[in-house]
């Protein structure tokens, strides 16, 4: 049996006891990753594929308005249109099945479901509706973002995130939306990696609504928490048979030297990354450090936020892509140093396994109450090619090995991780880099809406077929 380690001796490679392993991808015979119970999936978001921005009463969201604008996006890209997804989601859950994927992690945009007054939109609905029964019916477990960063325009035209209000929007959204698809979603996270939103959207204008500024971060990101915690209540109270949590991106961050001053910027680099979020969630409070690196950017908190913020989750997503090298700034803050001779992806992120694995243990000793894991997002893009019918992503199948080793690694170090989502099942709308990076395992050709299973993909599907197969 392949997850029998005794089963293998030390002396000889694995491949000798199962032939099955000799591929690029397969996981060593010992590793947890041959559990059935440890989910295989793979993740998109609604704006970066479904398109169809103007259809059934979908209202405008803040990357419709960010993406228009010139210089915002790379070649001026926008999610009009996408991978069509909203029209072709039978064939693409076809394709998901097809590949054997145990677990789909979608989001719901909610510019589609909710209109300007609250009120629920049914045809946006519906179509939510009409995916999760399929994915239900194909036996696929269904992880569901309610936030993947697409905010109603209407919503930032009173402040977005830098208003309060917004949190207790977010909360009447998670009620409607958990109301209609009790019993068809295994699992909720509420928002997706609100460094991103907060960060990216408010403090340095990278993303919509393309705000810069460092205490709009701050105070978006206490807005952000607050949704999330207003939103988890709701949740159980209307489908308590899911599993409720939230999705962080977590950031590496390691020192360019020994000195004290390279070590403390690390750590520094890190508590903005994570501890930033990960404290007010499992410690009901924000690093006090934070605020040395971003001085005089503390949000205005009010009572029982902090106890609304860190209800408990049932898990915690984590999405990992690269490690960060940084060194003093001289004053009280970091500056990146990107390390020269190391494996790069298309994005120019560092290829960095270590990171994921090292995270994971540090958080699970930092943290008491570090609920179930699961790694939402993991994944690389590169320049693939259709070749004679053929997409050889030779560096994705060994990023996805390495990656998948890591996580073992963290497993066998007592972090209790229950899952893997590959991001993403194809290639998408990569925010500010629109087509031009390709994370999927599935190729997009976008002039025609053609999918490709990549090589990846195969290699995933084929080690998911002799896992099933296993007694
Ligand atoms: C994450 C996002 C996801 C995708 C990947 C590459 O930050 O959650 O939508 O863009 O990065």
């Amino acid at each position: 049996m392949a997850n029998d380690a005794s089963a293998v001796s030390d002396a000889r490679p694995s491949a000798v006891s199962n032939g099955a392993l000799a591929d690029p991808f397969s996981p060593p015979a010992d590793s947890s990753l041959w559990r059935k119970n440890f989910l295989l999936g793979a993740a998109t978001a609604s704006y970066q594929i479904e398109g169809a921005v103007n259809e059934d009463g979908r209202l405008p969201s803040i990357w419709d308005t960010f993406s228009a604008k010139p210089g915002k996006v790379l070649a001026g890209d926008t999610g009009a249109v996408a991978c069509d997804h909203y029209h072709r989601w039978e064939a693409d859950i076809e394709l998901l099945a097809s590949l054997g994927l145990e677990g789909y992690r979608l989001s719901i945009a909610w510019p589609r479901v909710m209109d300007a007054a609250g009120l629920p939109n049914r045809k946006g609905l519906d179509f939510y509706k009409r995916l999760l029964n399929r994915l239900k019916e194909k036996g696929i477990t269904t992880s569901v973002t309610l936030y993947h960063w697409d905010l109603p325009q209407h919503l930032e035209d009173r402040g977005g995130w830098l208003n309060r209000d917004t949190a207790y929007r977010f909360a009447d959204y998670a009620d409607l939306m958990s109301r209609e698809l009790a019993g068809t979603v295994d699992a909720w996270a509420t928002l997706n990696e609100p460094w991103c939103s907060a960060y990216l959207g408010y403090g340095n204008g990278h993303h919509a609504p393309g705000l810069a500024d460092g205490r709009f971060a701050t105070q978006a990101m206490h807005h952000l928490l607050l949704a999330h915690g207003l939103a988890i209540p709701v949740l159980r109270a209307n489908d308590p048979a899911s599993q409720k949590g939230i999705v962080a991106n977590i950031g590496r961050g390691t020192a360019n030297s020994d000195s004290a001053a390279d070590q403390r910027a690390a750590h520094l680099f890190e508590v903005q990354h994570n501890a930033w979020i990960l404290d007010p969630l499992l410690k009901g409070a924000y690093p006090q450090d934070l605020f040395e690196l971003w001085p005089g950017t503390e949000p205005l908190v009010l009572d029982g936020d902090m106890q609304t913020i860190s209800a408990p989750l049932d898990f915690l997503g984590i999405n990992y892509y690269f490690r960060t090298n940084v060194a003093s700034d001289g004053a009280h803050g970091f500056r990146d140093v990107p390390l020269e001779g190391v494996e790069r992806t298309q994005m120019g992120w560092e290829v960095h396994p270590d990171g994921l694995r090292d995270l994971l243990i540090g958080f699970n000793r930092t943290y008491r109450n570090l609920p179930p894991i699961y790694i939402t997002e993991n994944g690389m893009a590169s320049d693939d090619k259709v070749i004679d019918g053929h997409v050889d992503d030779a560096q994705r199948i060994s990023f996805l090995k390495r990656h998948l080793a890591a996580v073992d690694q963290a497993i066998k170090a007592g972090v209790d991780i229950r899952g893997y989502f590959l991001w993403s099942l194809m290639d998408n709308f990569e925010w500010a880099f629109g087509y031009e990076r390709r994370f999927g395992v599935v190729h997009v050709d976008y002039s025609t809406q053609k999918r490709t299973v990549k090589r990846s993909a195969e290699l995933v599907a084929k080690f998911l077929k002799e896992r099933k197969a296993q007694a």
